[in-house]
């Protein structure tokens, strides 16, 4: 039970990372292996895609496999990007052409209406079906303009309520991770086992 071992289902660098710090200890977690081709996540909710690609993996592999979902909701967009945070500026968008359209959106939104949140689903599918879920959110606001190098995708212009005047671009993997939706996920996931 300690130092199970879980496959990966993500094949984003700085999540397994995240991932791994966070797990370490407890649970051995195997990179996504290379050769697996991508997932289409066309499901209509976190959950519905994180299944789809824990499915994916644990098929592959035949190992237990643990798969997360994540969107950014924000209020003055009633919860959009949501589900469609990873394509919001198209189908191939980066993380820096998802962060401009963001920023265009909320033009005209001033400080106090930017509320907004990350909620993740984390999935673990065990190869007997049995599958463990567990969801985490941490509340903030989007920043004017990015501020920070340090994470991925809208990092850069999430200002978490937990630590006043700074994004998650300017937290180091292991603040970022205490206070994170991913974080909370796992944790309660852990929790499960
Ligand atoms: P997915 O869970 O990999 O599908 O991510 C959806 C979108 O949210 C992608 O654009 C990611 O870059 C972004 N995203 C996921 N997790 C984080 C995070 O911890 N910080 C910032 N952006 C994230």
């Amino acid at each position: 039970r300690c130092q199970m071992k879980l496959v990966s289902a993500t094949a984003n660098p700085h999540k397994y990372k995240e991932m791994k710090e966070i797990l370490s200890g407890k649970i051995n977690l195997l990179p996504r292996p290379d050769e697996i081709p991508e997932i289409v996540e066309d499901a209509s909710d976190l959950k519905g895609n994180a299944l789809l690609k824990a499915q994916g993996i644990m098929k592959a592999t035949g190992l237990p496999a643990i798969a997360d979902d994540t969107g950014l909701e924000v209020d003055a967009l009633n919860g959009a990007p949501g589900v469609h945070s990873a394509r919001y500026a198209g189908p191939d968008a980066n993380g820096g052409e998802n962060i401009e359209k963001l920023l265009n959106e909320l033009a005209s939104v001033p400080m106090n209406e930017r509320g907004a949140r990350f909620r993740t689903i984390i999935v673990i599918l065990f190869p007997d079906r049995s599958i463990i879920t567990a969801e985490g959110i941490v509340s903030g606001k989007i920043a004017l303009t990015p501020k920070g190098k340090l994470g991925f995708g809208y990092d850069s212009v999430f200002l978490p309520e937990d630590v006043p005047g700074k994004t998650f671009g300017e937290l180091t993997n292991s603040e970022k991770n205490r206070i994170s939706h991913r974080g909370k996920a796992l944790q309660g996931i852990i929790g499960k086992l």
